[in-house]
């Protein structure tokens, strides 16, 4: 089976936590934009979306789909999202695609946090994906010192700025042993907008697809 059948597949068994009525925070990224195909045919039934990036909330209203503003939206009873790297702890590496700080807000003003992944984003340990960092242009000096001293190899992802105007560094080789310790550890840096590990708001459940059907990790 194709990577892209699988992520469908795991797209369309998130569309099973939808509610009536509910405003669903939507993730951003090629599994993303499957949940987005898969909202269209019941965008009649839900009240809205609230994006994770620009790109998403353009594809949303392309097919017919009302994004509403975080602010306006409370708290929202779903948010479905890819990942970079999962574990069975349903710790999380995200942005690759660079909309990290977004998917951090709406995850984090969400109940329920549905994670959709093909069975490749399966690691037992998270870093071997590089590790984003969303950081404010005039830190990244100073921040890239930073990480080198805690051992990683920080990288400028060349030609990209985020939603919000900022670099990403891309971090080899940061050991993440202990996730939740890490994201705190980063996060603390000044000129850390945020850190690509989503720990300390893990995914609620995982829903992990492969030839042999859909996994559920929760
Ligand atoms: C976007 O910034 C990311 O967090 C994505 O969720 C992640 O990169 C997964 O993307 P794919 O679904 O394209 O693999």
């Amino acid at each position: 089976m194709t990577t892209d059948k699988l992520k469908k597949e795991a797209a369309e068994a998130a569309l099973e936590y939808i509610q009536i009525g509910d405003v669903v925070g939507v993730g951003t990224g090629s599994t993303a934009n499957f949940f987005i195909g898969g909202l269209a045919k019941m965008k009649g039934r839900i009240d809205g979306t609230v994006a994770s990036s620009e790109a998403s909330a353009k594809r949303l209203r392309d097919h017919g789909i009302e994004v509403m503003d975080i602010n306006h939206a409370g708290k929202l009873p779903i948010y479905v999202d890819g990942a970079d790297e999962a574990t069975r702890n349903r710790h999380l590496i995200k942005g690759g695609g660079g909309a990290l700080t977004r998917e951090k807000i709406v995850a984090q003003a969400s109940e329920v946090f549905v994670c959709i992944a093909d069975e490749s984003k399966l690691v037992d340990r998270l870093g071997a994906f590089p590790l984003p960092i969303e950081v404010i242009p005039m830190a990244q000096s100073l921040v890239s010192r930073s990480i080198a001293r805690l051992g990683g190899q920080p990288e400028l992802r060349s030609g990209f700025t985020t939603d919000n105007g900022n670099i990403i560094i891309d971090v080899r080789n940061m050991n993440i042993d202990n996730p939740i310790e890490t994201e705190k550890q980063l996060n603390q840096m000044p000129g850390v907008v945020t850190v690509g590990i989503f720990a300390i708001r893990a995914a609620d459940v995982l829903l992990l697809s492969s030839a042999s059907g859909i996994q559920k990790i929760n």
